[in-house]
């Protein structure tokens, strides 16, 4: 049944125009976006559906305390898999959220602060996660930066570094730190983001670290899926999260939308994950999948 109570976007096919501090705050999100419930046709929303296909699986989720780390999170725990979260240390209250709301659904969900750009950070969390939850069957790179700058003339040395050592290297420690703790139906999850195939202009910098994410993803799926440890991308569109008001300009959200004529809920991207990381999946590794409201793009 549809929850007709609550309008997705309450003014419209967009949210308001707002901004926030990097990195953002999902509390401080208005409207809050949606973790758990999937929009239907007639701008409601429906609880999503579980079916016990991550029994007792153990995943590391970075960038989980919020958007669509968050909604992984919550998704996973309703099918049935425990959590390792990493954020940054502001993020604290966005954490707890996430906690609550995986607890809610019976699983665990362990916290672990800290800044993924120090590939020392990195090996203390697969430490940690390995510690607190006995392995690690699924991992989640998830996390990112990105600052709009429309011309490559503006665009600073130490932003394009900043945003390659927050985007891509981590993703690098982390599966190579991860790696020897995965076994046979192991999976690697990374996110990456529509902009690597329709090349946006104003996100120079993050564009080129989701294609790198992209890459990344099929020479890695090429090295281990012999091993049975498959490795997949998901490529979302624009979705309602802290990111947006925190990086995107008054212009670029007046025009935050999708064809399908609103951007995305965290929940829409999660539900990829959730088939990425279940043996739904058996067959597909090297793959990008594309919840992006309906742009058509190659790859
Ligand atoms: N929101 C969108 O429209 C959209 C579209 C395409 C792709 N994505 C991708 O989705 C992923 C999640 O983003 P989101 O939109 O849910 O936003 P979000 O702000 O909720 O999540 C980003 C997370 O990255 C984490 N993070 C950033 N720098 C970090 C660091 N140095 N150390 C540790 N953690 C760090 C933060 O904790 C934050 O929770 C990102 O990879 C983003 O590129 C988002």
């Amino acid at each position: 049944m549809s929850d007709q109570s609550k309008s997705q976007f309450e003014s419209g096919h967009q949210p308001r125009v707002q901004h926030q501090d990097v990195p953002g705050s999902q509390a401080k999100l208005d409207p809050q976006p949606q973790s758990e419930n999937i929009p239907t046709e007639d701008g409601g929303y429906q609880i999503y559906k579980a079916a016990g296909k991550l029994a007792d699986k153990r995943a590391i989720i970075t960038g989980g305390d919020s958007g669509i780390g968050r909604a992984i999170a919550i998704l996973f725990a309703m099918e049935g898999a425990d959590s390792f979260i990493v954020y940054l240390p502001e993020e604290e209250e966005d954490a707890q959220e996430t906690k609550r709301r995986v607890e809610k659904y019976g699983r665990k969900c362990h916290l672990m602060s800290t800044d993924l750009k120090d590939r020392k950070n990195c090996k203390a969390v697969v430490d940690s996660a390995v510690k607190a939850m006995g392995g690690i069957d699924i991992l989640i790179n998830n996390a990112a930066y990105q600052m709009m700058v429309d011309d490559i003339k503006d665009l600073s040395e130490d932003q394009w570094i900043h945003t390659f050592d927050t985007n891509i290297h981590p993703y690098f420690y982390m599966a190579k730190y991860t790696l020897p703790h995965l076994s046979r139906g192991s999976t690697i999850i990374n996110n990456a983001s529509i902009n690597a195939y329709i090349g946006r202009p104003d996100l120079l910098d993050y564009t080129s670290t989701k294609g790198a994410i992209v890459s990344f993803t099929r020479g890695l799926s090429n090295q281990y899926i012999g091993r049975g440890i498959r490795v997949n991308a998901v490529a979302p569109g624009p979705v309602w999260t802290p990111l947006i008001p925190a990086t995107m300009t008054d212009e670029a959200l007046k025009n935050f939308t999708a064809p399908m004529g609103r951007p995305a809920q965290p929940s829409e991207i999660a539900t990829c994950f959730v088939f990425l990381a279940s043996t739904d999946s058996s067959a597909i590794s090297g793959q990008t999948l594309h919840p992006n409201g309906g742009v058509v793009v190659n790859g």
